[in-house]
C-alpha cells in the first residue's frame, strides 16, 4: 500500500511539476487553479491512450491535457483561458508534428499560442539546454509571431508541448498531431516504468538523456564508447568516479533527482571505459536519467533495463542509503 502510495505520489508529482509550469518563471505562464482530482483524471486519461478507432481520432482540446495519441484535438471555449499547457508524447524512437489549423485567436489582444520543443515544467526544461541541438529561443515557436495560418512545427524528441492563452469567448483553434519515425533518437522521456533501451550517439559532438519519471531499478547490461581500452585490459568493470569522468570527454551518467533538467541533476555514477560486465542501481528518484556525453569522435552506445521499484524497495533503500538524496528535501 505504501509503495502504490509513493509510486502515485512520483506520478503525481510529474503532474504538479507540469501545473507549475503554469505558475511563473516561465515567460508565456501564469497561474492556474488546478484541483488534485483534475490532475488525477489528467494522468488517468493519459494512461488509457485513447486508442484511436476512426482514421482520424478527434476530441476537445482541454486547458490542461496530455495527450500520447495522433489526432485533431480542438480548443474552444466560453470563458477566458488564460494559462493553459498540453503535453504530447510519443515513443522514444518517434518525433512529433503540431500543425496549427482554423486559428481564430486575437494576437493583438494578449492571445497567443507557442509550441515548445520539448517539456518545460516549473522552469525546467527537458531535453536541457546542454543536451537539445538548438538554441532556446529557437525551441519556442509563437503561432502570433510568425502569422502563418498554417505551419508545422517538429519536436526534435518524443516529447513536446504547447502553451496558450484565450481572452474572449468563442475563440479556437486545432492542433493536428503526428508521429514520425526518428532514425537517429537521442533525447527521450520514457513513456513507461519499465523497459529497455539503446542509446547510440553516432559520431556527433552532442550529448543525449534518457530520462525515465520514476524511481526505477536500472541495469546497464552493455555499453561502448568506441575507443577500447587497451591500457587495463584485465579491468573490464566500469570505472566509476564521483563528481565526475573529468579526464576524459566521452562519458556515460546515471543521473538521479526531482526536476526535468538533466544540467541540474545529482550524479549518482559515471561510467568512462568500456565494459562488458553488467551493472544494477536502485535509484529511488523521481527523474533517473541515463546521460551520453560524445565528444564526436567516437560511437558511443549504453544499453539498459528499467523496472519500477516497489513500496518496499523503496523503503529500504530511504532506511539504508543515509546518503540518498531523493529523499531529502
Ligand atoms: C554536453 O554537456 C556538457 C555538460 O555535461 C557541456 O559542457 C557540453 O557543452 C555539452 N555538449 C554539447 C555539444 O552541447
Amino acid at each position: 500500500m505504501r509503495v502504490m502510495e509513493r509510486t502515485f505520489r512520483g506520478q503525481l508529482f510529474l503532474l504538479v511539476l507540469c501545473l507549475s509550469v503554469l505558475k511563473g518563471n516561465s515567460r508565456y505562464i501564469e497561474n492556474n487553479d488546478i484541483s488534485r482530482d483534475e490532475l488525477f483524471s489528467l494522468f488517468t486519461s493519459q494512461l488509457k491512450r485513447e486508442t484511436p478507432e476512426e482514421l482520424i481520432y478527434r476530441r476537445p482540446l482541454r486547458c490542461l491535457d496530455m495527450i500520447a495519441v495522433e489526432g485533431q484535438f480542438t480548443f474552444t471555449t466560453a470563458n477566458p483561458q488564460l494559462s493553459c499547457a498540453a503535453f504530447f508524447m510519443a515513443e522514444p524512437s518517434e518525433v512529433i508534428s503540431v500543425d496549427l489549423d482554423n486559428v481564430d485567436i486575437d494576437c493583438s489582444g494578449g492571445d497567443f499560442i507557442t509550441v515548445f520543443d520539448g517539456w518545460v515544467v516549473k522552469g525546467e526544461k527537458f531535453p536541457s539546454s546542454h543536451d537539445h541541438p538548438l538554441p532556446v529561443n529557437e525551441r519556442y515557436v509563437n503561432y502570433c509571431d510568425t502569422g502563418a495560418p498554417r505551419r508545422s512545427v517538429p519536436s526534435s524528441q518524443n516529447v513536446a508541448m504547447v502553451f496558450f492563452r484565450i481572452h474572449n469567448a468563442g475563440s479556437s483553434f486545432t492542433l493536428t498531431v503526428k508521429k514520425h519515425i526518428n532514425p537517429f533518437p537521442c533525447n527521450a522521456i520514457s513513456q513507461s516504468p519499465e523497459g529497455s533501451y539503446t542509446m547510440v550517439i553516432p559520431q556527433q559532438h552532442r550529448n543525449c538523456s534518457f530520462s525515465i519519471i520514476y524511481p526505477v531499478e536500472i541495469d546497464i547490461s552493455e555499453f561502448s564508447l568506441g575507443h577500447s581500452n587497451h591500457n587495463n585490459n584485465d579491468d573490464n568493470f566500469p570505472k566509476r568516479s564521483l563528481p565526475g569522468c573529468t579526464e576524459t570527454e566521452d562519458f556515460v551518467q546515471l543521473l538521479g533527482g526531482r526536476g526535468l533538467d538533466t544540467s541540474k541533476l545529482l550524479t549518482i555514477t559515471d561510467f568512462c571505459t568500456s565494459f562488458t560486465g553488467a551493472t544494477h542501481m536502485k535509484v529511488g528518484c523521481d527523474n533517473t536519467v541515463v546521460r551520453i556525453v560524445s565528444s564526436g569522435r567516437f560511437v558511443s552506445r549504453v544499453t539498459f533495463n528499467y523496472r519500477l521499484l516497489d513500496s518496499q524497495e523503496l523503503q529500504t533503500i530511504k532506511l539504508n542509503n543515509v546518503e540518498d538524496f531523493c529523499f531529502n528535501n
